[in-house]
């Protein structure tokens, strides 16, 4: 098989299928991505993938080019994994990557070949590479078409692709079904043998389409409804962490991406939710996404939040364009969209620290992965080396991206950095009770506190737990008996 478009995406299922035993082919137009990863460097951080790339590399299932002709000889079944970034001045997708691919590809297809879809697309991709394929391909080959999206998150790429929670196949025949199940042999093989199921859901093409950015729009309607609870308990003197807490014990709502703070960000939920919005409006079905739009200014409104929570704590004038830091020092930790990635795309934490600095703030920003990607970006910030360097006479600390190092540094040594004890804890991840007691004026975010919860009750202001743990059992103290009054 092979993987055209080894970005993120591409690569990532191209090094985990040759892991399976596949025979595999990396397809790029970028010639330094291809000789990077044909030297074995994957160029971004993912978990588990430098060492997987290596491995078979060396066993000789893996390779890379930049040749169609090549990709076109070597596959039975192949992947479109490009990138689908937002148009340039406007909110719906770019589809020249696919375009490119798609055509590159079909002009040097010799015989019968699936061509899967993976990438993020309006829904009406599938049938529009059809007809590319149709124009570039003579009709006697019988090259087919199938749409896969992918749901794998940045951080755990490489178990998402080995072990998805679903696989869904938008499918026109019999044929592409047991082509993309052959496909995905490997997959279902590891989870029988690990006792799993992997639930498969085979559907249309629309469907297919519409599953991932449904998905995606889900997940960011969830974070913008806890983060529009943040604002009011922000009025109303509620605390928004105890608050996803309560909610998330129903099993019905779920605790998973109920985590308050500074928003979402990275290369697919924002663009993905702009993107849906644009095609429905097309289809006509406009009115239907539109509380999308009200998810993303929810977003971008927590960003703005932290710079009034800092001007406030600093006892900066408010202005007329914003708040004026005049050159406070304000360490921001944390660059990336979120922790164990490099990327900064869309990023809230980088996204602040810009706006900071452009407010008058002299901004020191520290990232553990994320710094090459965000001077690329932010060239004028200042980049501290270190946790220790950022904190260094610091008048105010705000942790913006919850890295361990970040959730686990230790308030009392920081303190004795800082210039000013001030901390804005952007993603509600520290333990607000151990920073204020280190002399801290602590502030999350959605009116997170910091004075211990009342005794008897179950704690409130305690880290809050990984997006990704399991929740807590509940702990309701009860007595040893309890009687009831006959009625
Ligand atoms: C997202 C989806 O989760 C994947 O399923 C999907 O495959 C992927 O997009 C994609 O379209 O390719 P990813 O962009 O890696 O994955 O990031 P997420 O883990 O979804 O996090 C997105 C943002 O939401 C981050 O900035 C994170 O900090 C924020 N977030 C997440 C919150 O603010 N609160 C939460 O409770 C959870």
């Amino acid at each position: 098989m092979t993987f055209v478009g080894t970005g993120y995406l591409g690569a990532t299922y191209a090094v985990c299928f040759a892991e399976l035993g596949y025979e595999v082919l990396g397809v790029d137009v970028d010639v330094a991505r291809i000789a990077a990863l044909s030297a074995g460097a994957v160029p971004f951080h993912e978990p588990g993938l430098d060492e997987m790339l290596r491995r078979n590399l060396a066993a000789g299932r893996l390779r890379f080019t930049t040749s169609y002709r090549e990709t076109a000889d070597f596959g039975d079944v192949h992947f479109i994994c490009v990138g689908t970034p937002q148009r340039p001045g406007g909110t719906g997708a770019d589809l020249s990557y696919v375009e490119a691919a798609v055509t590159g590809l079909a002009r040097h297809l010799t015989r019968r070949v699936l061509i899967v879809g993976k990438s993020t697309v309006p829904v009406g991709t599938a049938e529009w590479i059809e007809q590319l394929v149709a124009k570039h391909t003579d009709p006697e080959l019988g090259i087919e078409v199938a749409w896969s999206p992918e749901f794998l998150q940045e951080g755990f790429a490489v178990e998402d692709v080995l072990r998805p929670n679903r696989i869904v196949a938008g499918l026109r025949s019999e044929w592409a079904d047991d082509m993309l199940h052959a496909a995905h042999l490997g997959i279902l093989e590891l989870a029988a043998a690990e006792g799993r199921e992997v639930p498969v859901v085979v559907t249309d093409f629309a469907t297919a389409e519409l599953v991932k950015v449904a998905a995606n729009a889900f997940l960011a309607t969830k974070i913008s409804f806890i983060n529009a609870m943040a604002e009011v308990c922000e009025v109303a003197g509620g605390d928004v962490t105890q608050l996803a807490r309560a909610i998330g014990y129903d099993p019905r709502i779920g605790n998973r991406f109920l985590q308050a703070g500074v928003g979402f960000g990275g290369g697919c939920l924002p663009k993905d939710i702009r993107a849906f919005q644009a095609r429905a409006q097309e289809l006509g079905a406009g009115e239907a996404l539109r509380f999308l739009h009200e998810v993303d200014l929810i977003n971008q409104r927590r960003r703005s939040k932290v710079l009034q929570l800092a001007a406030e704590l600093l006892g900066c004038p408010p202005g007329p364009a914003g708040p004026r830091f005049g050159d406070a020092r304000i360490a921001v930790l944390g660059a990336t969209f979120k922790p164990r990635s490099d990327d900064v795309r869309d990023s809230p934490a980088l996204a602040i620290a810009a706006a900071l600095a452009r407010s008058g703030a002299d901004v020191h920003v520290y990232d553990p992965e994320g710094m090459a990607n965000a001077v690329l970006v932010q060239p004028d910030l200042n980049f501290a080396e270190s946790l220790d360097d950022a904190v260094r006479d610091a008048e105010l600390v705000c942790v913006l991206t919850e890295w361990p190092q970040f959730r686990t540094a230790d308030p009392v040594r920081l303190g004795r950095l800082a210039a000013t004890r001030l901390v804005i804890d952007g993603r509600n991840c520290l333990d607000a009770a151990a920073w204020s007691a280190a002399g801290w004026q602590y502030r999350g975010l959605g009116g997170r506190a910091a004075t211990p919860a009342p005794p008897g009750r179950t704690a409130g202001n305690r880290a809050a737990p990984d997006h990704d743990s399991p929740a807590g059992r509940p702990a309701i103290p009860r007595p040893a008996t309890r009687s009831v009054a006959a009625r």
